[in-house]
């Protein structure tokens, strides 16, 4: 059977904070007796969101995506769309703060399996639809970090600006831009030439993002099993090695990006999902063109909770996280996939 969407009201301590996180509360707001609607899709002809390249964004996009950051954490914190909630949705999801319906003490993980492309997706789909709806623009769409490409293989200047609200004080204060990114990082900084760098980066692409479904979107994770039985080949490299990169070394668990709870504290987690999600988005429109996903039912009825922008709380399947036309977002062209001659 799917795993299914947690019960709000039974949200508890997140039992995998690391030992030397400070006191976290990871359940998002929940007013007893809430009930979720189902997700609809929005209308077909609504807006497309194009999703920018983070280092293309043009001043005027920055200016846009700014505000509605700064307004997000202007919200009350028990609005359910606040950035104070919008971290702690991914915070709960991971570290083990609620239990599967059914199994008491076996705990909700969406990572290390096969939920973490359609959690991500839907997550980024609503907090993106909060900050536009916060702007009153609904053709907002958030950037994406495009480390597979050359021209993205540094931290997103726009993220670097101390003065704007899109910054993080907990960051690897030595990776920043125009600092090289190496997606294969493991905690110590690689001395290879910048070229042979860029070349490795692109080989890594080419093997993880062409792997099989299975080996590409994590093992199979049903109702009443132990949560983490296998990453994906995306979701280890590069997503957790870029995790790791952007992080404090100085704080105890890589705070912000470089651990679960605090990840989605750091604004730019979004862009660093936006170019996740867009691998599984290539993979279905152009890497293998047709459906490559699961076709089992316990994959396609697995079930989450969000708040809309609405502050609604509304049950999302994976089914419904399929096809990013229907969710109406895309990427923008930033021309043929550098890494696709890179076969290693
Ligand atoms: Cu849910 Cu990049 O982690």
């Amino acid at each position: 059977a799917p795993i299914q969407a947690p019960d709000l009201g039974d949200c508890h301590q997140a039992v995998d904070l690391p030992d030397t996180a400070p006191e976290t509360n990871c359940c998002p707001t929940y007013r007893a007796g809430t009930v979720a609607v189902d997700f609809t899709p929005p209308p077909a002809s609504s807006p497309l969101r194009v999703r920018p390249a983070a280092h293309l964004a043009d001043r005027a996009y920055v200016a846009k995506y700014e505000r509605a950051v700064s307004l997000m954490k202007q919200l009350p914190a028990d609005d359910p769309r606040s950035f104070a909630q919008q971290w702690r949705v991914h915070c709960a999801y991971c570290d083990g703060a609620y239990d599967q319906v059914g199994f008491p003490g076996l705990e909700i993980q969406i990572h290390n399996c096969w939920l973490f492309f359609p959690w991500h997706r839907m997550y980024l789909y609503f907090h993106e639809r909060i900050l536009g709806k916060l702007i009153g623009d609904e053709t907002f769409a958030l950037p994406f970090w495009n480390w597979d490409a050359p021209g993205g293989m540094s931290f997103p200047a726009i993220y670097a600006n101390r003065s704007s609200p899109l910054y993080d004080p907990l960051r690897n204060p030595a990776h920043q831009p125009p600092f090289p990114l190496d997606l294969d990082y493991s905690g110590t900084d690689t001395t290879i030439p910048r070229d042979q760098l860029i070349d490795q980066n692109l080989k890594i692409m080419y093997r993880q993002a062409t792997r099989k479904t299975e080996l590409f979107m994590g093992q199979p994770y049903r109702a009443g099993d132990q949560p983490e039985p296998g990453p994906g080949s995306i979701e280890s490299v590069p997503h957790n090695t870029v995790h790791q990169w952007t992080g404090d070394p100085r704080q105890p668990n890589g705070e912000d990006m470089g651990t679960f709870y605090s990840a989605a504290r750091d604004p730019v987690f979004f862009a660093h999902h936006g170019n996740i999600d867009r691998m599984w988005y290539i993979r279905r429109g152009l890497l293998f063109p047709g459906n490559t996903d699961f076709a089992d039912p316990d994959w396609l009825n697995a079930s989450f909770l969000f708040y809309d922008e609405d502050a609604r709380l509304v049950r999302v399947r994976v089914r419904d996280s399929l096809d990013a036309a229907a969710l109406r977002f895309t990427y923008q062209d930033v021309g043929p996939l550098p890494w696709l001659n890179s076969k290693p």
